[in-house]
């Protein structure tokens, strides 16, 4: 099937009480291991770039592989989704390319400019006569903390996201779907040991707050709700790089338990990347480790990529609870 846009995925995964996975990609592995682990599971999926990952393998490279993936895959349906897009110009540049779906993050300025460009971006990405098509957008209200390439608030200057802002916005805009903060933030390191309480032996992180879901909900009913910053940083993986010549000293995600909790809620999209920069990782180096003498990336990228597709497989089934969903 064509690629298609998150209305239809977010109607279900919130009537059905699961969300669908948005997993960044930047190259053909990657975007491999996770369209392989949603077709076998028949789970929705959502395949987003950044800005980063634009620069880096060039927009035209990451629309042709989601695209060959969707070939690969006739049944199952893939949204190819700009992950925070930061100006107008940029979502429509995606817009134009072909992608399905866009997310303006303008949630680091003053609120009225927020609800000013995402209004902006919905009325270009929303006029099915001049498209041809529907492009779903999605917005943010207050800000994560954490640091990634093109995406950086620092710890101490993130906000959750405040319910009273919630119902004028979406009414202004037009958005489709809204990402907000409650707790979870960008990259490896959400948390500091200091943060966390022992809890069996595991580092456990202070609690998403759900309150504020709710509340968002209740203001919201039945409209789709985003989770940024939703890596888990599984320990094995972490484990496997700090043996393997790496070094990720504290790296603490959110557990998965609260994503499945948000996921049965009204959170629809919840956003993956750093788990599976992790696996990646994790399966190169361990590759190397054991085999000085390879030189061929087939062979280790292609144990990366294993590990993306097993992380992937785990999160439909534990955590998003998309499997058969597809
Ligand atoms: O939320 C940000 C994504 O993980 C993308 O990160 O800007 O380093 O590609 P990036
Ligand atoms: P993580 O860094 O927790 O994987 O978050 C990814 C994300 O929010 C992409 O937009
Ligand atoms: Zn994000």
């Amino acid at each position: 099937m064509p690629l298609v846009n998150t209305k239809e995925m977010f109607e279900k995964a919130y009537k059905g009480g699961y969300a669908v996975g948005a997993f960044n990609v930047n190259n053909m592995e990657i975007v491999q291991g996770i369209t392989e682990a949603a077709a076998e599971l028949k789970s929705p999926v959502i395949l987003q770039a950044s800005k980063g990952a634009r620069k880096y393998a060039n927009s035209s490279y990451l629309i042709h592989m989601v695209k060959a993936a969707s070939e690969n895959f006739p049944e199952l349906p893939i949204a190819l989704h700009l992950d925070h897009g930061d100006s107008f110009e940029l979502c429509k540049a995606c817009i134009d390319d072909g992608f399905t779906s866009v997310m303006i993050d303008y949630s680091g300025h003053p609120y009225e400019e927020n609800v000013a460009v995402t209004k902006q971006v919905c009325d270009y990405a929303h006029d099915v006569k001049a498209r041809g098509r529907y492009i779903t957008v999605e917005a943010e209200l207050g800000t994560l903390a954490g640091v990634e390439d093109e995406v950086a608030v620092e710890f101490g200057k993130s906000s959750y996201t405040d319910p009273n802002q919630v119902e004028d916005f979406v009414k202004r805009t037009g958005v489709d779907s809204l990402a907000i903060a409650i707790g979870t933030s960008h990259g490896a390191y959400k948390f500091k040991p200091e943060q966390c309480t022992l809890v069996n032996g595991v580092l456990t992180p202070p609690p998403l707050r759900l309150d504020i879901l709710d509340e968002v909900s209740k203001r919201l009913p039945g409209f789709p709700i985003v989770l940024h910053g939703s890596s888990s940083v599984p320990q094995e993986y972490v484990k496997i790089i700090n043996e393997n010549g790496g070094a990720l000293p504290n790296a603490i995600g959110i557990p998965e338990n609260e994503l499945r909790e948000a996921s049965k809620r009204a959170v629809c999209k919840i956003n993956i990347d750093s788990d599976l920069r992790l696996g990646l990782t994790a399966g190169i180096r361990q590759h190397f480790a054991e085999h000085p003498d390879h030189f061929d990336p087939r062979q280790y990228i292609a144990d990366g990529r294993a590990n993306v597709k097993a992380i992937v497989a785990h999160k439909i089934k534990e955590v998003l609870g998309s499997e058969n969903k597809a």
